[in-house]
């Protein structure tokens, strides 16, 4: 532990939620986290779907064409494989540990889809707002192999995939990001250890858990399997298990901006939303 560690100043769990099953795209099936009538954001995060399923029908129809407008889609596995394609020409597949960072900005078409026909599909979609003045900016892709993104691991044996941000370690993530700087941690940790992070006291944070179960800050509160823990007010995060966990800690200064949503586009008024699908309709992404 550093000098600057202060389990005083740890965030607390304030609310959690186990988000609600939903449908998107052509018949995939998922547990939506952010995004849901429960937790409807946290801002600057927009939505957060979970997959995790063996059975193909719940994700073999994928998510054929579709576009975006507004925000920033990350897209990171744990298990199986998926293909995007755009209307920039821009493809690839994303693998466990990879990660796909893609800002459509003022607009791109594109489709997500499982590369494979059977097994088990694990991973995340979170949806990153932009600020107003960056909605309309050039879409870019931001895309790295398993092995292009660093993996940290600590001397009591905890591993940490880095997404995004920096570890009290040091190890940054590969993603650079231009206008909303998250912070991503995909930590593993092992039966009996601890995991601590300095996070910025302004930014929103949370916990996912991915499997096992993890206590929390100097109260030890508990947080089960794919449960997602809204943290409180702090400048680190604090976490143990028991027997074993994954979890993801995903932490940003929110941009306190109007938020108008419809559908794929996430503007900051009515009127921008009806622009977008006026754009999309005539082609003009
Ligand atoms: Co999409």
């Amino acid at each position: 532990m550093s000098n600057s560690h202060r389990p005083k100043d740890s965030r607390e769990i304030v609310a959690t939620t186990p988000g609600v099953p939903a449908t998107d795209g052509d018949g995939v099936r998922m547990t939506r986290v952010i995004g849901s009538p429960e937790l409807n954001m946290l801002d600057p995060f927009l939505l957060l779907d979970a997959f995790e399923s063996d059975q193909p029908q719940d994700y073999i129809g994928g998510f054929p064409s579709h576009p975006h407008r507004g925000f920033e889609t990350v897209t990171y596995l744990l298990a199986g494989r998926m293909r995007h394609k755009d209307n920039a020409g821009n493809e690839g597949v994303i693998e466990p540990g990879g990660v796909q960072w893609m800002t459509a900005g003022r607009g791109i078409v594109h489709s997500e889809m499982p590369e494979q026909e059977n097994g088990l599909l694990m991973g995340f979609q979170l949806w990153v707002n932009l600020p107003a003045r960056a909605k309309m900016s050039a879409p870019g892709y931001q895309e790295f192999s398993p092995a292009e993104t660093p993996l940290e691991v600590r001397d009591n044996g905890a591993e940490i995939r880095v997404i995004a941000g920096t570890t009290d370690e040091g190890t940054t993530g590969a993603v650079k990001n231009e206008f909303v700087h998250p912070t991503y941690l995909d930590v593993s940790l092992p039966a009996g250890q601890s995991f601590s992070q300095q996070v910025d006291p302004s930014d929103n944070a949370f916990l996912f858990v991915i499997d096992g179960e993890l206590e929390t800050g100097a109260r030890n509160t508990p947080l089960g399997r794919r449960t997602l823990g809204i943290l409180g007010e702090g400048g680190s995060v604090e976490a143990r298990t028991a027997a074993g966990a994954r979890f993801l800690l995903v932490s940003a200064q929110p941009l306190n901006e109007p938020v108008a949503r419809g559908g794929p586009f996430v503007m900051n008024t009515k009127e921008e939303i009806i622009k977008a699908f006026e754009d999309y309709r005539h082609n003009r992404f």
